[in-house]
């Protein structure tokens, strides 16, 4: 069966290297049913597609790949080559605010470029006055590399989907698409520039203006939202001076076995698995690294029980995705609900093997979590030694990256 359960993680995708045609028909046919049934085809997206004609039957020649040299090459769909024209009508729907049905929001509301993309809030207003989003607004560096979206859903592997999720949540409304799509969709045709840029990114097709392409367009700006000039880049490439002292011995700390860092946020992007064009198992990791221990077996606050929620797995309760620390300077607050607000506390965190909730509704002791990986076991650290591994971290921030005029949002409103 392709969808494999790791100990360790997720394998959830075969590439067709060596897998005959028979059995890439099955897998057609037993990936659409399966994808199409747990999360609806309501885009009319084949989830199946994304992995399809890998060997060869590449139709359109990819116009633009934002792969820097120093990375693996993206995982471009074929169906959504990357072109001039797409990328920056993407680009422009991302910070539109056009997009939400009261005309309030955009991604770009949660998702600001100086913040890496993120909104410096543990969780975020949404659509609603009153009502927040239940998870901290993720950071979308380095995107493209990503093997499963959001904090923790196996399921979610595609931009353009998750672009639709947003749009058509409810839970809460964050762009208010469900019971709008008319209304917005006309709102959208009824801009001149919209109309000719659509039909310039889809010249393919003769009805261009859908949601379908509105959620590719944005998949394709978000591809190149990329990260690799950071001063630890500059180190890396030989620049020895790029990193300061301390900044150094926190490299060292981070890739010690003391501190195991690197077993979760590991390789070029420091984060679990990635996805690239060279990807043959796509690999995929959560992981409870002890930040709750309500009832004593590990129980953790029950607006947000993790990997649990799709696979009904009561040993997957609490576990999220390592996501990438390039730029974790910029994204404080920290962790899925935004509950740690500093570097040296997540790195406090960790050296004691799990949080302790003193007091309050979620009282209890991480450290003794029966469900917190066994990889989180703590460790003995200086406070200087703390204060290395936060210089290397922010040796991290990309300041290219923050600022580069390509993902600015066009409205001039952010
Ligand atoms: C109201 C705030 C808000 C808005 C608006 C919003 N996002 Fe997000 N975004 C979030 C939050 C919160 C998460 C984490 C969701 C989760 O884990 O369930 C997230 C996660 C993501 C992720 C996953 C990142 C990763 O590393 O897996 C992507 C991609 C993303 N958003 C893109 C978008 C796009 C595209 C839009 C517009 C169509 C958008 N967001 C609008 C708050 C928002
Ligand atoms: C067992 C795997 C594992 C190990 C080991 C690990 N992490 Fe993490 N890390 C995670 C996961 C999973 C998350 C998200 C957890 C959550 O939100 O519940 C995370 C989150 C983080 C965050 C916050 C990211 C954000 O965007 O909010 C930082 C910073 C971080 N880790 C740094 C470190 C450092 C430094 C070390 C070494 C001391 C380390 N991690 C060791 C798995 C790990």
């Amino acid at each position: 069966m392709y969808l494999k359960y790791l100990e360790r993680g997720w394998a959830s995708r075969h590439l067709w290297s060596g897998v005959s045609n028979l059995c890439r028909l099955t897998y057609i046919f037993i990936s659409v049913v399966l994808i199409a049934g747990c999360r609806g085809d309501r885009y009319g997206f084949d989830a199946g597609e994304r992995f399809q004609d890998r060997d060869g039957h590449v139709e359109h020649a990819h116009e633009i790949d934002p792969t820097p040299d120093n990375f693996p090459p993206i995982f471009i769909s074929d169906d959504n080559p990357l072109t001039r024209e797409k990328i920056e009508l993407g680009r422009h729907l991302f910070y539109d605010k056009r997009l939400s049905a009261d005309e309030s929001m955009s991604c770009g509301s949660c998702h600001i470029q100086d913040k890496a993309f993120t909104d410096g809030l543990p969780t975020s207003p949404a659509l609603h006055e009153g009502e927040f989003t239940r998870r901290n607004a993720m950071s979308l560096v380095n995107i493209a590399y990503a093997p499963s979206l959001t904090w923790v859903n196996p399921t979610l592997v595609r931009l353009s989907d998750q672009a639709g999720a947003v749009f058509f949540g409810e839970e809460p409304a964050e762009l208010g698409g469900t019971g709008n799509e008319a209304l917005i969709l006309n709102r959208l045709k009824s801009v001149p520039e919209y109309v000719e840029w659509m039909s310039s990114a889809f010249p393919d097709e003769e009805e261009p203006f859908h949601f379908g392409n509105v959620f590719r367009a944005i998949e394709a700006f978000e591809k190149t939202l990329i990260s690799n000039d950071s001063p630890y880049d500059r180190y890396i490439a030989g620049d020895l001076e790029a990193l300061s002292d301390s900044a150094e011995r926190g490299l060292q700390l981070f890739n010690s076995e003391r501190l195991d860092c690197t077993h979760c946020h590991n390789g070029f992007n420091f984060a679990g698995p990635v996805l690239s064009a060279n990807t043959v198992n796509l690999e995929m990791e959560f992981f409870n690294t002890g930040l709750y221990n309500i009832d004593g077996m590990g129980g953790v606050p029950s607006i947000d029980r993790g990997l649990m929620e799709h696979t009904s797995r009561p040993e997957d309760e609490g576990k999220f995705r390592a996501p990438t620390l390039r730029n974790i300077e910029m994204t404080a607050p920290y962790m899925h609900d935004g509950t740690i607000e500093t570097l040296e506390d997540v790195i406090k965190h960790y050296a004691r093997g799990g949080r302790l909730i003193p007091e309050g509704p979620y009282a209890g002791d991480g450290k003794d979590s029966p469900l917190k990986s066994r990889l989180i076991n703590g460790f003995e650290i200086t406070d200087s030694e703390i204060e290395d591994v936060v210089s290397f971290l922010k040796s991290l921030t990309d300041e290219t990256f923050l600022t580069n005029p390509d993902y600015r949002d066009p409205f001039g409103e952010i």
